[in-house]
């Protein structure tokens, strides 16, 4: 058959499909093979290599691999490379197909010019209109200097797209090399950033930029490393040591959130198993003012080694994640005792208030559990709008309609107790354990403001305050009243959490809820 084949194809036919070889083996080292030599050098791998470790073997499929720029000056007219410093293609993860572009450092520094912007274009439009994720992964000098406007032209193209994305397919932005200028707003755009431990960095002005404005010295990591954006700056999600780490995190990542807006989220075919809950009554101290961590609380309810933590180290006093009920993927909010004692702040706000968007637009239910002392109270916080930043936080759980659950664990105080997905912004079931507190404040500083003439005039203030504070906790400092009320459904042990969340999620399974016509509303962003 292949001899037949051949034999009915013309002579000059072969030089043609040569041609087509060439070209693509071309396309294969297009920066040349010194740079390919630099680039591993630098201890990074190829754009190239980058991908084969991300999609399943064999199932990535190229496009535009011939694609090269019509610009001419700067001598580029002579320097046409294949390819123009991006690939782009489609192929499966897991199975799942995924849509992606990575950036060639090896081509004028993976910088990016019209013909370069238009591909990554392309493959945005593709997963759009295919319903898929789209993963970028960035190495980048950012604007291509000798195509001017052109490229600024580019990123806004590009720019554009990811907002209409937003929401419909998930966004996925690896950073493994540069990421500098405007450029950054495109991974900003985007759902989750993902960086390099060792050579990735994201700024919008450079060093040598902001020596010139504020005469500060600063290297390129000290100023956007992964460090910077995952512990200070919230713009980085998960950080990989190596590259290799970095991609298999991504693929982790993907594994938890569906392909798009109208499908379900996927599930896990795997061993479902769980951690022990016979100890869980046993990680809350018995001093109330003591800390504990919230991570154990969470572990030990979802499935076995399934919660994924975001952003673990930014805002610690707020947890958020995903994990996985009965195999079923959900997301995960959690005030953290063990930092500023669980209280918000501006930071914790917005973290937790993107994620609950992020779940709301991808049918994640929200699972939250409460322990929370209030607003973190400070000239600080005032004046750096915890107004503006805590309203994002009751915006995001109130907007949000898909399945939401809590639990409250310990304290859940004043407008912070609200603002934790309490029954008042929508939530479906809220249970809480027998050693929840759910009061406008603790009771020492209520004790304080209520009798304040009576501890002033009385001879053992520190006996009287005492009897006070166990007389407001007898009153107040438990979750019967808010059970009297119907304000928390069920108050349930420790040990039973995992059951009653999973019986709540089967509930809710096919809960609808319509939101009234309007256009947008305006979160207070
Ligand atoms: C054209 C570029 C380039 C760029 C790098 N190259 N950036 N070519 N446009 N923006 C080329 C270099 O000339 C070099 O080409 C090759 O890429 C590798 O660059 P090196 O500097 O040798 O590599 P390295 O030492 O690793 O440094 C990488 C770098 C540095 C940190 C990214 O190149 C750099 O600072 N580049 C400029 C970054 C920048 O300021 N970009 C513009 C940002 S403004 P040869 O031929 O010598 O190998 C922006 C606006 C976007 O992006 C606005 C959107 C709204």
């Amino acid at each position: 058959m292949q001899e037949r084949a051949n034999n009915i194809v013309p002579s000059d036919s072969d030089s043609k499909f040569r041609k087509l070889t060439l070209l693509r083996e071309k396309s294969k080292v297009s920066g040349g093979k010194d740079k390919i030599l630099s680039q591993h050098n630098k201890g990074k791998l190829t754009a190239r290599e980058r991908i084969d470790l991300l999609i399943d073997e064999d199932s990535f499929v190229e496009i535009d691999e011939l694609v090269i720029h019509q610009k001419s000056g700067f001598n580029m007219q002579k320097n046409r490379p294949i390819g123009d410093g991006v690939i782009i293609g489609y192929g499966t993860i897991s199975g799942r197909q995924v849509f992606l572009y990575s950036q060639d450092f090896t081509v004028f520094g993976g910088s990016l010019g019209n013909a370069h912007a238009k591909k990554i274009c392309k493959i945005m439009d593709l997963a759009f209109k295919n319903g898929c994720p789209v993963i970028g992964i960035l190495d980048s000098g950012g604007a291509r200097i000798q195509e001017g406007i052109d490229s600024l032209a580019g990123y806004g193209d590009i720019f554009y797209r990811n907002v209409k994305a937003s929401g419909v397919i998930p966004q996925i932005s690896v950073i493994l090399g540069p990421c500098a200028g405007g450029a950054v707003y495109s991974p900003a755009l985007t759902d989750f950033i993902l960086m390099n431990q060792t050579n990735s960095f994201m700024f919008v002005t450079g060093p040598e930029v902001v020596k010139a404005v504020t005469g500060e010295d600063v290297t390129f990591y000290e100023l956007g490393g992964s460090d910077v954006h995952s512990s200070q700056s919230g713009v980085c999600h998960q950080v990989g040591e190596t590259e290799e780490e970095t991609l298999d995190l991504t693929k982790k990542l993907l594994s938890y959130i569906p392909s798009n807006n109208l499908d379900e989220p996927p599930s896990s075919t795997g061993k479902i198993s769980t951690i022990s809950l016979k100890n869980q009554s046993k990680i809350i101290p018995e001093k109330d003012n003591e800390p504990y961590d919230m991570k154990k609380i969470i572990e030990t309810t979802v499935d076995s080694e399934s919660f994924f933590e975001l952003q673990s180290n930014w805002a610690k006093n707020m947890i958020v994640g995903f994990g996985r009920l009965n195999g079923s993927s959900i997301g995960l909010i959690a005030n953290q005792p063990l930092f500023l004692g669980g209280a918000i702040d501006s930071h914790a706000s917005d973290k937790a208030a993107r994620f609950i968007r992020f779940c709301d637009s991808f049918n994640l239910p929200i699972i939250t559990f409460v322990d929370v002392p209030g607003f973190l109270p400070g000239i600080k916080q005032e004046h750096d709008g915890i107004i503006r930043h805590g309203a994002k936080l009751l915006y995001a759980y109130s907007e949000a309609t898909i399945p939401k659950i809590s639990v409250i664990i310990r304290k859940a105080y004043g407008g912070a107790y609200i603002v934790m997905s309490s029954k008042h912004l929508g939530c479906d079931i809220n249970f809480a354990w027998p050693t929840a507190e759910i009061a406008v404040m603790g009771a020492e500083g209520a004790c304080k403001i209520l009798y304040r003439q009576k501890l002033k005039t009385s001879e053992n203030p520190e006996a009287v305050l005492s009897d006070f504070i166990t007389d407001y906790k007898n009153e107040f400092s438990n979750p019967y009243k808010a059970a009297e009320l119907g304000y928390v459904d069920k108050v349930i042990l420790p040990e039973e959490t995992r059951r009653e969340i999973s019986a709540a999620l089967q509930m809710l399974q096919n809960k609808r809820e319509r939101t009234p016509s309007r256009k947008h509303g305006i979160m207070p962003v």
